[in-house]
């Protein structure tokens, strides 16, 4: 397996939750940007699981040449790579912020993704999961610019998941709505509203097990983001989401 953003508790959770499952990988490639505590981890699996990994140094806000990536392939990628930066209060005329919301999130991202379908397309074998979200669903006031992000990312999988289709690689895009994780430290989520890693992890791996397409974290979001999206322009405009 080979997975962007292992740093990220719900990566890390589907990883657990995918070996306890009882998958069997010949490596799991784990790419971060934070090597020290990911090598934790992978000396985690490695023990409870009698797995072998790889611990890969990864930063999404630089442009990456892949050379380190030669050897990295698998039939499974996992992406939960993805920042939120500030919101539209504070952020909005922060360039910087800006520019890191579109790196990580799309510009950076997409083509490292690319970089691994090319080697499923040819090996004609795999599986793409896509962490997305439902801020790319309509764009908001409050974060817009992760909002739009996410909906490139988004598209990005849509036409990714066409253009792979005949040639047996899958693409799953997953729009989480709340998430209990260190992205949404401090924000007041609703918990009705709001799944646990191991929930998110959980339901993401059933989906996986069943090839979707889109899946939502939670269901309920699907529900929601349909509301959302069909609320007149007149009226939304207006509305301060
Ligand atoms: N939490 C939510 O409520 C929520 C809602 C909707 C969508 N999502 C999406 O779900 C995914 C997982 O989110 P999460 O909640 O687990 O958030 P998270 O804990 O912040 O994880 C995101 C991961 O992205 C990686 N990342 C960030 N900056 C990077 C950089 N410069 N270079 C390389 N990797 C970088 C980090 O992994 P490393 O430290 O290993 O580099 C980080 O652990 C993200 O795509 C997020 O946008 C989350």
């Amino acid at each position: 397996m080979i997975v962007i953003g292992s740093n990220s508790e719900v990566a890390q959770a589907f990883v657990e939750k995918a070996l306890s499952s009882g998958e069997k990988f010949e490596k799991i490639f784990l790419l971060t940007s934070h090597r020290e505590t990911t090598e934790k981890f992978a000396r985690h699996i490695d023990v409870k699981y009698i797995q072998t990994s790889e611990v890969i140094e990864l930063d999404l806000m630089k442009e990456n040449n892949f050379q380190e990536l030669e050897n990295v392939q698998s039939h499974l990628l996992f992406c939960a790579a993805g920042f939120l930066g500030k919101g539209t209060e504070e952020g909005l005329y922060d360039i910087h912020n800006t520019r890191r919301i579109i790196d990580i999130n799309y510009a950076h991202l997409v083509p490292l993704i690319t970089y691994f379908a090319k080697k499923m397309e040819t090996a004609r074998h795999g599986t793409i999961i896509g962490l997305s979200s439902v801020a790319g669903d309509r764009g908001r006031q409050s974060n817009f610019i992760y909002g739009s992000a996410k909906a490139g990312f988004t598209a990005y999988l849509s036409g990714l998941r066409n253009y792979l289709n005949d040639k047996k690689v899958h693409v799953m895009t997953v729009k989480p709505g709340f998430m209990k994780t260190k992205m949404t430290e401090g924000l007041p989520l609703n918990p009705a509203l709001t799944a646990s890693p191991a929930e998110a992890a959980a339901h993401i791996y059933n989906a996986y097990r069943k090839q979707k397409n889109i899946v939502y974290v939670l269901p309920v979001w699907r529900y929601i983001m349909a509301v959302i999206r069909n609320i007149p322009e007149l009226i939304f405009k207006k509305l301060k989401l």
